[in-house]
């Protein structure tokens, strides 16, 4: 056991206390002193940085609030429905408790969309932080799972119909499909057995995961330190006396107080759709959802909520055309890959084998099937970004120009597919949306190759800063 430090007599009683408390518990103070007040962040951080900590912010309201809806909520299929309906109706600010926790869950998207886009700007996911990153990819797995069983709880026309589409789609992978759809239902509809189970997951297992997930993202973060807009290594030029970081400055208080600002503007905004658009205009809470789910009538339009769309766009956009362009470009990238070379030997001809195998596969199963397991691609490329990208450097600021252009393409498609996939399908939609998917695939995919072409810009040895 480790020594008791004593306090001389006469100490203050603040002073006595905490001596009280370090004696017992010195752990919390050494990761006080870690994680807060030594932990060395760089003096460059712009308001891309506030999102980190409003994601934190975010997720302590979903679970604040989520704790006092369940107070009242009854996950019953007969009784969910109304259950909302007198929380938002009966009980003393239910309203207010309900509307920030389907609110927050937007907010929780914006959020992190904005987050992730960041890590993407600066090369945040680049070595030594590709496991910020991964833990990062894993969160936001964990997030759409816990919004898509959280929408099912109203009980609503949207709740039960969404519901019913995306666990149809699992209907379609080959072979396990339907068992694994029934698996999930519970039943062979969504009903009772498939409310009770997206409950307890929603209430319990997901924040749970979530919450372990988020620690050991900021862990990782911080036994590797944070990135900067700069891209710039802090840690390779220290202070030889002391090791610190020279254009590091320590969280606390520097950035605890600058969170504040970030928190305060994200309040005012948040309580302004709050309280004046608390639905936002149907975006945020679909306007179907406020009839009560009704297993004879299906909705003449059924989309998802607006942060799942570009994904929805992307599952719509396989039809059995695109499915053939698939093959053609895959039998095209083989046969580049052959002419190539590279491989000895019989492995020469694995690149024809393997276009082969994957074109039969891609023409053997359903274009439904392929849709399904684009949508989940579009998110699961996420992970390997660390390895897809070669660019030498790692913040955009010192790529090619056109890298910027590259950036706000992505970030314009994004939206055209997510705008898409609350639309109604038509023709035109489908073939932009084709054409959407090719382009957000294309983006990775040849990241290996466009990231390290063009002429970077010389990194400065500091990071840039000008004193405010
Ligand atoms: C509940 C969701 C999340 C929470 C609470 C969270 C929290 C944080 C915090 C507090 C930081 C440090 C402050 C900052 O750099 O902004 C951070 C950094 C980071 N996060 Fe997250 N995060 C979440 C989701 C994600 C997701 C979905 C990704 C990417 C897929 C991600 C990738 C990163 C990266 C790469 C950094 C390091 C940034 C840098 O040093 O430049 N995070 N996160």
């Amino acid at each position: 056991m480790a020594e008791f430090k004593q306090l001389p007599p006469g100490a203050p009683v603040s002073a006595q206390v905490t001596n009280w408390f370090q004696n017992r518990i010195p752990t919390a103070f050494d990761a006080y002193k870690v994680h807060m007040s030594e932990y060395y962040a760089p003096k460059n951080f712009n308001f891309w940085y506030f999102f980190g900590s409003l994601a934190m912010l975010v997720l302590v309201i979903q679970i604040v609030t989520g704790i006092f809806l369940v107070m009242h909520y009854k996950p019953d299929a007969a009784l969910a429905f109304a259950s909302v309906e007198y929380i938002m109706r009966d009980v003393p600010w239910g309203w207010l408790v309900r509307y920030m926790h389907s609110t927050g869950a937007s907010a929780f998207f914006v959020v992190v969309y904005l987050h992730m886009f960041r890590g993407m700007i600066y090369g945040s996911y680049k070595k030594p932080r590709e496991l910020v990153w991964i833990f990062g990819c894993a969160i936001f797995l964990c997030l759409m799972a816990e919004a898509f069983m959280g929408y099912l709880l109203p009980w609503g026309q949207m709740s039960y119909w969404g519901a019913q589409v995306i666990i149809n789609l699992f209907a379609a992978i080959p072979f396990v499909g339907e068992d694994l759809s029934l698996l999930i239902r519970g039943d062979y509809v969504v009903g009772d057995a498939t409310l009770n189970r997206f409950f307890s997951f929603h209430v319990i297992a997901v924040p749970l995961v979530l919450l372990g997930l988020v620690v050991a993202h900021l862990l990782a973060l911080h036994d590797v330190g944070s990135n900067n807009p700069d891209g710039i290594e802090i840690k390779a030029k220290k202070d030889p006396k002391t090791g610190i970081p020279l254009d590091g400055i320590p969280f606390h208080p520097y950035y605890s107080v600058h969170d504040i600002m970030g928190v305060s503007v994200f309040l005012m905004i948040f309580s302004a759709v709050i309280f004046f658009a608390p639905e936002g205009g149907g975006y945020f809470l679909e306007y179907n959802n406020f009839i009560p789910a009704d297993p004879l009538k299906t909705p003449a339009h059924i989309a998802p909520v607006w942060y799942f769309t570009p994904y929805y766009s992307m599952l719509r956009a396989v039809t059995d055309d695109m499915v053939t362009v698939f093959v053609v470009l895959i039998a095209v990238a083989g046969v580049l890959a052959f002419l190539k070379g590279g491989f000895k030997g019989l492995w020469k001809w694995a690149p024809l084998v393997f276009a082969l195998v994957a074109c039969l596969l891609l023409k053997a199963f359903d274009a439904k099937f392929w849709g399904v397991v684009v949508m989940g691609l579009a998110v699961m490329i996420m992970f390997p970004l660390p390895w897809l990208d070669r660019s030498p450097v790692r913040s955009i600021r010192y790529r090619p120009n056109w890298n910027k252009w590259l950036y706000g393409a992505f970030v314009i498609n994004f939206f055209v597919l997510g705008y898409l996939g609350i639309k109604p399908p038509s023709d035109i939609g489908t073939l932009v949306s084709q054409a959407g998917t090719l382009f957000y695939f294309g983006f990775f995919l040849l990241m290996p190759w466009w990231s390290r072409i063009g002429e970077f810009k010389r990194v400065p040895d500091r990071v840039t800063f000008q004193p405010h």
